[in-house]
């Protein structure tokens, strides 16, 4: 995915843009750019490639480009390639051959090799290998066909595009001119109390001047001129004025700095203490044991179709799919159900609905973003073969999965996550899944609250309990100083834990580069286990629960043959302790929650691994925040 954002007003446009562009790296960062309109029918084209992900040497050439403060429109892009090498030519903002428009697009144009074809034949000179150009032709030739008519140039544009698209277009004649197009990829803007305008993939950027903002819908389309916005939708080639709903956005200009911390992984791992109360807030009732969820009491059909359920899916990628895996096995172990986890990258490839009936289905969508494009996909694969219900659990607010749920859904409420790799999310989704699993298990009668009340309580524990593995962070940088002495490492875990290994190894991978071996512990023994060599870092989940004893067999098979094990083990659980060759300690919960308190401590572990590889751990290699194309 690509980051986008442009303004437009009284002030020096450029800084805007370029501040606003720092807040939206996260969402890709090979390439950034920005386009000022300096004087009428005058752009100022200034993009750059950013070695691992460093904004600063780009941030001083444009200042050094010196736009001046009479620059009032400006519009930016932080690029994650999809079409097209890393390199400035495909960098946006891209133009079309009279340097007149401007555009910078999230997305991918389904049909770009058809309109390239189109666009040749009529004489375009196409200069880059990205689809974005297209866009920027196919616009100024509308302009001709409509004698400048911008609105039926606009419609007739967007009706020639395919795919999953959020785009803002400068048009170089009119200083005081944006168009946003939402067509399948977010787009939000802002109206600032002066007057002026943002434009951008999500609220982040806006944070700084005002909470209120419109995320666009599909199909829907701004042009904001004058001073003024017009609000209007695309349906079949006609402009149908609409009004867009004004939200509050989630989080606050602290939530998107770093606030003192070197990282934003580190702040997002070390402020959850003071952050996932926010996501339990007003949903326990920690005297009674009730847990209320209006997000999914809202809806009686909803409700209904819950109560009514016989199988239940878990869907996501990455990270939310380890967390849909935790919650699928609460669902089975405390509601006795049919419930199953699935990587949403697999979904439209397998008939996970087979020997159920899909009426009485019900698929959980697990997202932070709310933007993934393979779980968009699978929403509408499965809602396409007649489940019964689509509900979400996701962060941002106003995001493509919220569209395409059935109005059903947890926010987790954990605030902006800028970090590329996945950390208080995936504590918040676990416990957003907790408190969905004791709240179905009281509609559906099979657990009173008082019955509730000691897993209530160790829920709304974990975010003090996570201050006792934070403060271990020097001691976890120690372990993984000394894992550094090997170019790998393993991660076993049991049960709830083999998730929480599979989230570990996710960290590790994505943010050190190393290469990390992930496997049940029982599975070891039939294959890694060749792996081992004198030292060799193996970590353990070893917590104190039903599969504590097999894991003291599978640690004394791993010692056997020199393995360093790293065990994370239950606070007081002096055994387990002395035979592990380094402790990491949690305070007891239970194992589905225990899963949030080991994740963080190997996230820890994964963040000091990345900074002793050197690594950019904020922008990992090759990813972005979140994956819009398929
Ligand atoms: C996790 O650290 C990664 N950044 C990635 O696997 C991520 O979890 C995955 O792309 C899903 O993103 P989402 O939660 O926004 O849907």
């Amino acid at each position: 995915m690509c980051g986008i954002i442009g303004y437009v007003g009284q002030q020096p446009a450029v800084p805007i843009v370029l501040e606003g562009l720092s807040q939206l790296l996260y969402r890709g960062y090979d390439s950034a750019g920005v386009s000022g309109l300096i004087s009428p029918g005058v752009l100022r084209i200034v993009k750059q490639v950013l070695p691992d992900g460093q904004f600063d040497d780009f941030k001083a050439k444009v200042e050094d480009s010196r736009f001046p403060e009479s620059c009032t429109n400006a519009i930016g892009h932080t690029r994650w390639a999809t079409h097209g090498g890393r390199t400035v030519l495909n960098a946006h903002p891209h133009c079309d051959g009279s340097g007149q428009i401007a555009v910078v697009h999230n997305g991918m144009l389904e049909n770009w090799r058809e309109l390239k074809a189109e666009l040749i034949g009529l004489g375009c000179r196409i200069v880059s290998e990205t689809d974005t150009e297209l866009i920027a032709h196919l616009f100024a030739l509308k302009l001709q066909e409509t004698k400048g008519d911008i609105r039926q140039a606009i419609l007739s544009t967007v009706s020639s595009l395919q795919g999953a698209n959020g785009i803002l277009l400068q048009y170089a004649r009119y200083p005081d001119l944006l168009i946003g197009i939402r067509k399948g990829s977010p787009l939000s803007y802002a109206k600032l109390d002066d007057g002026a305008f943002m434009v951008a993939s999500t609220g982040d950027p806006f944070l700084p001047y005002t909470r209120r903002c419109k995320h666009l819908r599909d199909g829907d389309i701004i042009i904001i001129q004058g001073g003024k916005v017009e609000e209007f939708s695309f349906h079949n080639g006609r402009r149908i004025p609409v009004s867009i709903p004004s939200v509050e956005l989630e989080g606050s200009a602290e939530d998107v700095a770093l606030e003192g911390y070197p990282h934003f992984m580190l702040k997002e791992i070390m402020t959850q203490p003071e952050r996932l109360p926010d996501v339990l807030g007003g949903r326990l009732r920690l005297e009674t044991g009730l847990v209320k969820l209006g997000g999914l009491e809202a809806s009686s059909l909803a409700l209904k179709k819950l109560k009514r359920a016989k199988h239940f899916w878990f869907i996501g990628c990455g990270t939310s799919y380890h967390a849909a895996q935790i919650v699928a096995r609460m669902f089975r172990q405390h509601l006795h159900v049919h419930a199953e986890a699935k990587q949403a990258s697999e979904v439209t490839l397998d008939d996970i609905l087979s020997g159920c009936s899909p009426g009485r289905s019900v698929v959980f969508a697990l997202s932070q973003s709310g933007e993934t494009k393979d779980l968009l996909d699978a929403i509408e694969y499965l809602r396409a073969r007649g489940v019964g219900l689509v509900a979400g659990i996701v962060n941002v607010v106003g995001s493509s999965l919220v569209t395409l749920t059935d109005g059903a859904g947890v926010y987790l409420r954990v605030g902006p996550e800028i970090g590329v790799a996945s950390t208080k999310a995936f504590s918040s989704q676990v416990l957003v899944g907790a408190m969905i699993t004791v709240w179905l298990a009281q509609q559906r009668g099979q657990l009173s609250p008082d019955q509730s009340i000691p897993f209530v309580r160790a829920i709304a524990e974990i975010p003090e309990q996570l201050r006792v593995v934070l403060a271990q962070s020097e001691a976890i940088r120690k372990l993984a100083e000394y894992i550094m002495k090997f170019t790998s490492l393993m991660m076993l875990g049991r049960g709830y834990h083999y998730a929480t290994a599979l989230e570990g190894h996710l960290k590790v991978v994505e943010v050190s580069n190393m290469a990390c071996e992930v496997q049940p512990a029982g599975e070891m023994k039939h294959g890694p286990l060749a792996l081992v060599t004198d030292g060799y870092p193996v970590v353990m989940v070893a917590t104190r629960d039903s599969s504590r004893t097999a894991i003291l067999h599978n640690i004394s098979e791993l010692q056997a043959r020199g393995a360093f094990v790293i065990g994370i083990t239950t606070d007081g659980d002096t055994e387990m302790a002395k035979i592990v060759n380094q402790a990491i300690y949690i305070p007891d919960t239970p194992p589905e929650l225990a899963t949030i308190l080991a994740a963080t401590s190997l996230q820890l572990l994964a963040y000091h691994l990345g900074l002793l590889n050197e690594r950019n751990v904020d922008k990992p290699r090759n990813l972005a925040k979140a994956v819009t194309v398929k």
